[in-house]
């Protein structure tokens, strides 16, 4: 593993990550994916998607729009209190989320226990703080069409229309329960996933793309019976580690379960388990698992007055049922994998960066290329091998720049698992040298085998 400022020179170096609107500046806690860093993020996302939807018989997907009638916030209870301790600075005027400037104080820390704690601002170093206040972290919009003008006529009509963009993909899942429950008549348990964006005007976005202003999220909402959600809980806690460890490479000893204590629990949660991860900063939740009783659905059911029972098909019976939420964000767990997949060697003498990434993640499986660019006859030929690799795996690269020693280096750092190069003996014997990048070993393959 590297260390942070590695990765992030890594990412911007070739093509991964970019600051947002990096050309005027850039916007605090945005991130733009480059040509690699989309092909390494689907692939993370789709990966996922085929464990947990496709290829179980239980699950099915819905893709909800991102800004939703405002009632979802009030039912769900994020109006209220979806909202992070905010405390400012005196003195220099910044703000900070007050349980990541304090040691070991939740979310529900109140000023006097701030105050006695005796923190030293960390911009300017003096301890004069104002009293906690409550900061909600929904980012507002205005849907319609509703002019300054007009409002400033008519100062009532600045509450009209106003939206906001969802903070988790969740509630886009409850909206739309009953809709599935209708359509496909599932079994119970059965699971709704979906994949996107998601928006949170986070105080203090940091640690590159581990807090981001606007993120993506992968969430099921597991339906279950009452009596079974503890089996399900343990059942779903032991498919995140199997997706985790075996699908996205991540080492088992990196990832810690935190059972979060009530007290810094969210207001719908009875049982969270938080997967922690030993990120090159320091171990930080990777994603939630949280079992949210009948909490949402009840909260719909009195808010709407549509019922939100489900009919058991064999005994007729109806019942709301609970829900198990494993909750994941996209780029924690990109960074996870970055994290896991960097490593520095030596190689015939001189160091090298290497991104050992699971093969099914890379950007690229193959690299082609011909050992000399200037000669006619090789670049046709590997021409030939690129079309044939790529027709079967979609995802290969060329690459005839420089020298085939620094190929190699650039390929290592980007992950591709395997280059493939044309040469002279390629033209009498229809072989090619396939070298790894873990390994650096060579082999010679018939072209019809690779
Ligand atoms: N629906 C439940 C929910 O949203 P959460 O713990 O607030 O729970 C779930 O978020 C996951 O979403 C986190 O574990 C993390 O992976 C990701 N996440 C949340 N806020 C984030 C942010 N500001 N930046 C990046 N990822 C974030």
């Amino acid at each position: 593993m590297g260390k942070l400022e590695d990765i992030v020179s890594l990412c911007k170096r070739r093509g991964f990550i970019f600051q947002g609107s990096e050309v005027y500046g850039g916007m605090a806690g945005t991130w733009d994916y480059g040509p690699l860093g989309v092909e390494l993020k689907r692939r993370i996302m789709d990966t996922w998607w085929k464990y947990f939807v496709e290829n179980r018989d239980d699950m099915y997907g819905v893709d909800a729009a991102i800004i939703m009638n405002p009632r979802v916030w009030q039912a769900s209870g994020h109006t209220a209190t979806f909202a992070d301790p905010l405390v400012e600075c005196k003195e220099c005027k910044n703000r900070f989320r007050a349980d990541k400037i304090a040691e070991g104080v939740g979310e529900g820390v109140t000023s006097e226990e701030f105050w006695n704690l005796h923190v030293k601002c960390p911009v300017c170093g003096k301890e004069n703080w104002g009293p906690i206040r409550k900061f909600n972290m929904m980012f507002s919009t205005h849907v319609g069409a509703v002019l300054p003008e007009d409002v400033s006529e008519n100062p009532e009509l600045a509450e009209r229309g106003v939206a906001y963009l969802r903070p988790e993909t969740a509630q886009g899942i409850f909206t739309n329960y009953k809709n599935v429950v209708d359509t496909v008549y599932p079994d119970m348990p059965f699971g709704i996933a979906q994949q996107g964006k998601a928006f949170r005007n986070e105080i203090s976005p940091r640690d590159f793309i581990l807090r981001d202003r606007e993120c993506s999220q992968m969430e099921i909402e597991y339906f279950v019976t009452p009596e079974t959600w503890e089996e399900n809980f343990d059942k779903m806690l032991a498919l995140q580690h199997d997706f985790l460890e075996n699908l996205m490479g991540l080492p088992a000893e990196a990832i810690h379960e935190l059972d979060v204590p009530e007290a810094d629990r969210a207001h719908y949660s009875k049982r969270t388990i938080d997967l922690m991860f030993d990120y090159p900063n320091g171990t930080e939740e990777l994603m939630g698992l949280a079992y949210r009783t009948d909490f949402d659905l009840t909260n719909i059911q009195r808010e709407s007055g549509k019922n939100m029972e489900y009919r058991d098909k064999k005994t007729g019976e109806a019942f709301i049922p609970h829900v198990i939420e494993p909750s994941i964000g996209v780029e924690r767990l990109f960074l996870a994998v970055m994290s896991a997949a960097y490593s520095e060697d030596e190689v015939g003498g001189s160091s090298r960066v290497v991104l050992k990434l699971p093969e099914r993640l890379a950007p690229y499986r193959f690299c082609v290329s011909p050992l000399l660019k200037n000669k006619p006859e090789l670049v046709e030929k590997a021409r030939e091998v690129y079309k044939i690799l790529r027709e079967k795996y979609g995802n290969v690269t060329w690459d005839d720049s420089g020298n085939i020693g620094k190929r190699y280096r650039k390929q290592d750092e980007i992950g591709t698992p395997k280059c493939v190069v044309v040469d002279f003996d390629t033209l009498a014997d229809d072989t090619v040298t396939v070298r790894d990048r873990d390994t650096t070993e060579q082999v010679r393959i018939a072209i019809a085998k690779l």
